[in-house]
């Protein structure tokens, strides 16, 4: 079966996102549709070389617009290399992780605002998915997993930047609530791995007339 859909997942650090895809990819495969899995930033070599930039904690005097053009610039690349010709031959992609992010990240988190939609309009070059799982956990439960119940001062400090973070992903999924379906990432994970496929499942249904 190749139904060429375009899946996101998206949320906070910590939220849950490769657990779930993993999950919703070993479903899809169990049912004979084709897979890519690919994430952001990174999932071509450049895009890759790009992402240890970004992350690489030494480079503390980057400038938060030069960040949000790194992501951006990982973004075209993967776009092109990648995502693009996938669908074209009729695979699924999933990725964790795309343009949202740097909205609420760079957006939000970094107030760059309106500048960060227009460099991402011009990179994704009009390519948007078809369905994105929004997975939500407060900010302080994302910490908390990814950082076993000890934070240290500097994560203690990036609270408020994480809460921005999760106030934009709010403002994207009331702005589009056709396309981003938010799921309460605060249950456990096979609740919400069942929620996620069943939504999938409907979606292939009624958008690609396809019954798995
Ligand atoms: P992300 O990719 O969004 O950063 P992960 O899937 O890597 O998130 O999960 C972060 C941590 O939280 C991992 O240790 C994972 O086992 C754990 N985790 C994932 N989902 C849940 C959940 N629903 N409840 C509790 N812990 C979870
Ligand atoms: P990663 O280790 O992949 O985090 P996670 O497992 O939470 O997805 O690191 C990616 C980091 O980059 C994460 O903190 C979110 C951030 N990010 C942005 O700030 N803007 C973006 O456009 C993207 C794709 C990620």
């Amino acid at each position: 079966m190749k139904p060429g859909l375009f899946i996101t997942f998206e949320g906070p650090d910590g939220s849950g996102k490769t657990t779930q895809i993993q999950m919703l990819a070993d479903f899809l495969a169990s049912k004979g549709i084709e897979i890519v899995l690919t994430r952001e930033p990174g999932g071509t070599r450049i895009g890759e070389m790009i992402r240890d930039i970004i992350l690489d904690p030494c480079h503390k005097e980057m400038a938060h617009l030069t960040e949000a053009f790194l992501y951006a610039s990982s973004r075209a690349q993967h776009v092109a290399q990648k995502i693009r010709p996938a669908l074209e031959a009729g695979n699924t992609v999933i990725c964790d992780r795309f343009m949202d992010s740097s909205i609420a990240y760079q957006g939000y988190g970094r107030k760059l605002g309106e500048r960060v939609r227009i460099i991402n309009e011009i990179a994704v070059d009009g390519l948007v998915p078809d369905l994105t799982f929004l997975i939500l956990v407060d900010p302080d439960e994302g910490k908390k997993r990814i950082s076993n119940g000890v934070l240290d001062r500097l994560e203690l400090e990036e609270i408020d930047y994480h809460t921005d973070v999760y106030e934009g992903y709010l403002e994207l999924a009331s702005r589009y609530p056709e396309r981003i379906l938010v799921i309460d990432g605060l249950r456990g994970i096979e609740e919400i791995s069942e929620e996620i496929i069943e939504k999938t499942v409907k979606f292939l249904r009624t958008h690609r007339g396809i019954e798995i």
